[in-house]
C-alpha cells in the first residue's frame, strides 16, 4: 500500500501504473524541463530506475550528446538516442504528403506524426531494456498525452504508463524551483521564453505563455527558423519541385533522398519567410488552443503537391480526395494512427498518387509560396483544346449548348415548380 496521502490518484484506466509496481521506467526525454525534472522525480517518488529513450526527428538545431549527457548526470541508467528520421520520413511523412496532410487548414500535422513513432520505439526499447513502464511528459491538456498512450496499449496491452506532469502540482515557477534544488540545468536558462515548443523536421510549433493573449500579435521572440517576411529577400527564388508517385524526390532538378530534400526546402523557406501559421485549432480533448507555427519545408512541399495533384487527377478524382485527406488528418490529429481506416485511406491514397509525376515550380517570395509554373506527362490538360480550337475532335463547341440543357434539367424544373408554389400561396 502507498502511504497515505501520497499516490492517491485514483486509477481511471487499465494502463495507469499502480506505484507500488513501478520498477523500471522508460522515460521519453527531451532534455527539455519539464522531462529533465521527471528523471529526478520519478526516481525519487516511486524509487524506480529510469532509463532514458530521445528520439532524432531532426529537431533542428538540437545536440543529442548534450541530451544524453544531462540524462545520465541526472541519475538514467542509460540513455538511448535513436535516430529515426528515415523512418520518419519514409513511413509518416510520404503517406502525409500523399495525403496533403494538414488539419484545421493550416496545420501539416508534424508533432501529431511524430507522436506514434516515438511511442512505438518507447514500446520497443522498454521491452529491450526490462522496463514495466513508460513515462512521458505531455500535460493533462493537449492532444500528445492521446497520441502517446494510445499508441503504446495498441502496440502492447501490458505495458503500464505514468504522466507526472498530469498529475503533479507543479506550474513551470515550482518547476523551476526543483530544478535548481535538485542541480538539474535549465535549457536557455530560467529567463527563457516561456513558450512550449515542439519540433521535427516537418515543423516546429510554440503554444503558452503569451501566445495564450488572442488580442495580441505574436511576439518577435516566437520565431526562431523562418526569417520575417518583412526581412526576406526583395527578389523571389523559384524553386522546381519533382515528384514521382506522389513522393517528392528532385529539387530544381537534382534527385535526393526525402530527408535532404526536405531539409533543403526547409532552408529556402526560412530565407524567404515562409511558412509562418498563426492557428487556433480545436484539440481533441475539447480545448481550443493557439499555436504558432514554422512549417517551411511543409508549405511549400504540400503547395507543389496539391497543385501537381489538381492537374492530373480528374474532377471526379479531385473532388472526392479532398474529403478523403480530411479524414485522413483527423484520424493522425486524433492520436489514431493504427486506426484501420488509415491503413484503407492510405490504400487509396497510393492508388490515386500512382498518376502523381511531374514538376511544379514553387515561386518562393516575401512570405508567399506559390505555384507559378507545372509540368507532367500525366497532365489532363491539352493545350490546343485549352486554346479553344475549333477542330471538333475530342472537344466540340456546337456540343454544349445541348449539354447545358441536360445539365440544368433537374435544377431548373425544381426551381419552375417551387416558383409555382410561390405564386399559388397567397
Ligand atoms: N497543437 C499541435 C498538436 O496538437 C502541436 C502540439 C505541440 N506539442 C507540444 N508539446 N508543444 O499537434
Amino acid at each position: 500500500m502507498p502511504e497515505p496521502g501520497r499516490h492517491t490518484i485514483a486509477r481511471t484506466a487499465s494502463y495507469e501504473a499502480d506505484p507500488d509496481e513501478v520498477g523500471r521506467v522508460l522515460l521519453l526525454y527531451s532534455g527539455g524541463l519539464d522531462t529533465s525534472v521527471m528523471l529526478k522525480w520519478i526516481q525519487d517518488e516511486y524509487g524506480a530506475e529510469v532509463v532514458a529513450l530521445t528520439v532524432n526527428l531532426g529537431q533542428p538545431g538540437e545536440d543529442f550528446d548534450v541530451v544524453r549527457g544531462k540524462a545520465m548526470d541526472l541519475g538514467a541508467l542509460e540513455c538511448y538516442v535513436v535516430d529515426a528520421r528515415e523512418e520518419f520520413a519514409h513511413e509518416y511523412l510520404k503517406p502525409a504528403i500523399k495525403a496533403n496532410g494538414m488539419y484545421g487548414g493550416g496545420y501539416p500535422l508534424f508533432t501529431a506524426l511524430g507522436r506514434p513513432l516515438i511511442a512505438k520505439l518507447a514500446v520497443q526499447k522498454a521491452r529491450e531494456a526490462s522496463c514495466d513502464t513508460i513515462a512521458h511528459g505531455c500535460t493533462g491538456k493537449g492532444n500528445d498525452q492521446v497520441r502517446i498512450e494510445s499508441t503504446v496499449i495498441a502496440l502492447d496491452p501490458s505495458m503500464k504508463i505514468i504522466a507526472p506532469v498530469r498529475g503533479w502540482q507543479m506550474g513551470r515557477e515550482e518547476e523551476i524551483e526543483y530544478a535548481r534544488r535538485h542541480g538539474i540545468p535549465v535549457k536557455g536558462g530560467t529567463e527563457a521564453p516561456p513558450y512550449s515548443i515542439d519540433d521535427n523536421i516537418w515543423g516546429r510549433s510554440s503554444e503558452g505563455g503569451p501566445i495564450e493573449d488572442l488580442g495580441e500579435p505574436p511576439r518577435d521572440d516566437v520565431f526562431e527558423l523562418v526569417a520575417d517576411p518583412r526581412d526576406a529577400p526583395d527578389s523571389p527564388q523559384d524553386l522546381r519541385v519533382g515528384f514521382e508517385h506522389g513522393v517528392p524526390v528532385a529539387l530544381d532538378g537534382e534527385s535526393m533522398g526525402l530527408v535532404e530534400l526536405i531539409e533543403r526546402a526547409a532552408e529556402a523557406g526560412c530565407r524567404h519567410g515562409v511558412g509562418i501559421v498563426d492557428h487556433i485549432e480545436d484539440r481533441i480533448v475539447g480545448l481550443k488552443v493557439r499555436d504558432l507555427y514554422e512549417v517551411p519545408a511543409a508549405e511549400i512541399i504540400l503547395t507543389a503537391h496539391r497543385e501537381l495533384e489538381k492537374l492530373v487527377g480528374t474532377i471526379h478524382q479531385n473532388r472526392f480526395k479532398r474529403s478523403l485527406d480530411e479524414q485522413w488528418a483527423f484520424l493522425v490529429y486524433a492520436g489514431l494512427w493504427y486506426e484501420p481506416l488509415r491503413e484503407n485511406l492510405d490504400a487509396y491514397m497510393d492508388s490515386v498518387n500512382e498518376q502523381v509525376s511531374g514538376e511544379i515550380v514553387i515561386r518562393l517570395f516575401k512570405g508567399r509560396a506559390m505555384a507559378v509554373a507545372r509540368s507532367s506527362p500525366n497532365a489532363l490538360y491539352d493545350e490546343e483544346l485549352a486554346g479553344f480550337s475549333q477542330s471538333g475532335g475530342l472537344f466540340s463547341q456546337q456540343a454544349s449548348p445541348g449539354f447545358i440543357e441536360l445539365w440544368s434539367l433537374q435544377s431548373r424544373m425544381a426551381h419552375g415548380i417551387r416558383r409555382r408554389r410561390e405564386k399559388k400561396e397567397p
